[in-house]
């Protein structure tokens, strides 16, 4: 009785191998034919694709070119200070007509900038951001950090780059800047330009001056700041 049931379990035990092994055999083996196509949906379709001959037209391409005298629907991207920050091959100073900049704007701005760039660049642009933090923890590890290199995010507070006209920065965030690469693919037009007023904002927010206050916030502030340096700081900020 109970070697039966050992011989019976022991069969079972190896009978029940055979499905996992012939599914790991189709996941490793290489077919050259399609497979078996049981429903009959839309992989497999009678069509010419783009660059395939096609003997229906005289030229011989399937790729029709346009008309002559077609014109495109919709916009031609001709609005170079819209679509690459340049007014007269110079870097716009203004932002597009059809960019007013609002409240609005800003905070779609810092809504994207805390997406797309606060990784890198940290939230208050300083260029310490978490991805920034982790790849200079890696660098210091003692086996991952061999030959790994790592360009670290600039701060947008830098003098240079708060000197550079909104169509640069633009221009930075559309096409990417040396080791920054672009997000023109992830980022629409009209949201890079709300996080260029952003990075305005957040460039001014750093570097305010009293005249940037209300005159009720100003009167509050007492006598003008006196901000030359003590001669005990050792001439620090
Ligand atoms: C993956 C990390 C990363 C992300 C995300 C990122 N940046 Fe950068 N950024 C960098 C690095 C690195 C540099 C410095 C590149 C260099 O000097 O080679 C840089 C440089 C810059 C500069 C300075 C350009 C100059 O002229 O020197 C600006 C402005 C900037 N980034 C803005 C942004 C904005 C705005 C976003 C979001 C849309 C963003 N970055 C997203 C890594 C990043």
């Amino acid at each position: 009785m109970t070697k039966w049931f050992v011989s019976i379990s022991l069969l079972l035990v190896c009978l029940a191998m055979i499905p996992p092994a012939l599914i790991a055999r189709q996941r490793a083996v290489t077919f050259t034919k399609p497979r078996i196509h049981i429903i009959q949906d839309m992989d497999a379709q009678l069509k010419f694709k783009a660059q395939n001959p096609n003997t229906l037209f005289n030229d011989g391409r399937s790729m029709r070119p346009p008309l002559e005298g077609v014109i495109a629907r919709g916009d031609l991207m001709e609005d170079a200070h819209f679509y690459k920050g340049v007014i007269n091959d110079e870097w716009a100073t203004t932002f597009p007509g059809r960019m007013p900049v609002t409240l609005d704007l800003v905070r779609r701005g810092q809504e994207r900038f805390n997406i797309f760039c606060q990784p890198c660049h940290g939230i208050a642009g300083y260029g310490d951001g978490i991805v920034n933090l982790r790849a200079m923890r890696l660098m210091d590890a003692p086996l991952l950090g061999n030959g790994t290199t790592w360009v670290q995010p600039k701060s947008v507070h830098e003098e240079a780059i708060r000197e550079q006209p909104v169509g640069q920065i633009f221009n930075s965030i559309t096409n990417g800047v040396r080791n920054m690469s672009g997000y023109a693919s992830q980022v629409p037009t009209e949201d890079r330009w709300a996080i260029v007023a952003y990075v305005k904002a957040l460039q001014r927010s750093q570097h305010a001056r009293e005249t940037d206050l209300h005159a009720r916030e100003r009167a509050g502030l007492g006598d003008p700041i006196d901000r030359r340096p003590r001669s005990d700081e050792g001439g620090g900020e």
